[in-house]
């Protein structure tokens, strides 16, 4: 078990496009054991792996609700197969964005293939929160931010407060 240290807005590594992983090794599944630590650390329902600085095609999520049984999801090339064409708004967040918030619309329902920690193809059906968490994972892996998804002056407003508490986190920590 390792809690990673995440990649915090702005930073050129979370721009990046991650590759196809391809073998499920031990290597593999550590990381997402480590990820899914680093996640329930934060609190948080979703991480990529370009967020702890590996630029590979892994998503770990759980929407369980708060208190309930714990439902992690290790998803590897994880990729949107087929996407509901009704939308919904959710207010999203991100570990690598701390405090910042934005509403944000996207297909309700989405149909997902990847790869499991087995090495098996797999699929699911999400909705709900599940949809909307492994939606901008998949973002963060094309290089995406939630705050790409807005206009460029509320993107330039949050990145600018970002880069500041960046600043003043590091000098905490220096
Ligand atoms: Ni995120």
């Amino acid at each position: 078990m390792a809690i990673l240290p995440i990649i915090w807005a702005p930073d050129p590594r979370l721009k990046v496009v991650s590759e196809t992983v391809e073998t499920v090794d031990g290597r593999v599944r550590r990381l997402m054991d480590d990820m899914l630590d680093t996640m329930y650390a934060e609190p948080g329902v979703g991480l990529s792996a370009i967020q702890v600085g590996v630029p590979r095609r892994v998503v770990v999520a759980d929407a369980a609700r708060q208190g309930g049984e714990p439902r992690p999801l290790r998803l590897v090339n994880p990729a949107i197969a087929a996407a509901s064409d009704e939308t919904a708004v959710y207010e999203e967040g991100c570990l690598s964005l701390p405090e910042h918030f934005a509403e944000i619309e996207r297909p309700a329902e989405i149909d997902v293939t990847y790869i499991d920690e087995t090495g098996e193809e797999r699929s699911l059906r999400a909705g709900g929160l599940l949809a909307r968490c492994i939606q901008h994972e998949l973002d963060h892996l094309e290089g995406l931010l939630f705050v790409d998804r807005l206009s460029a002056v509320r993107r330039g407003i949050i990145l600018r407060k970002l880069a500041k508490q960046k600043r003043a986190r590091l000098r905490e920590s220096a």
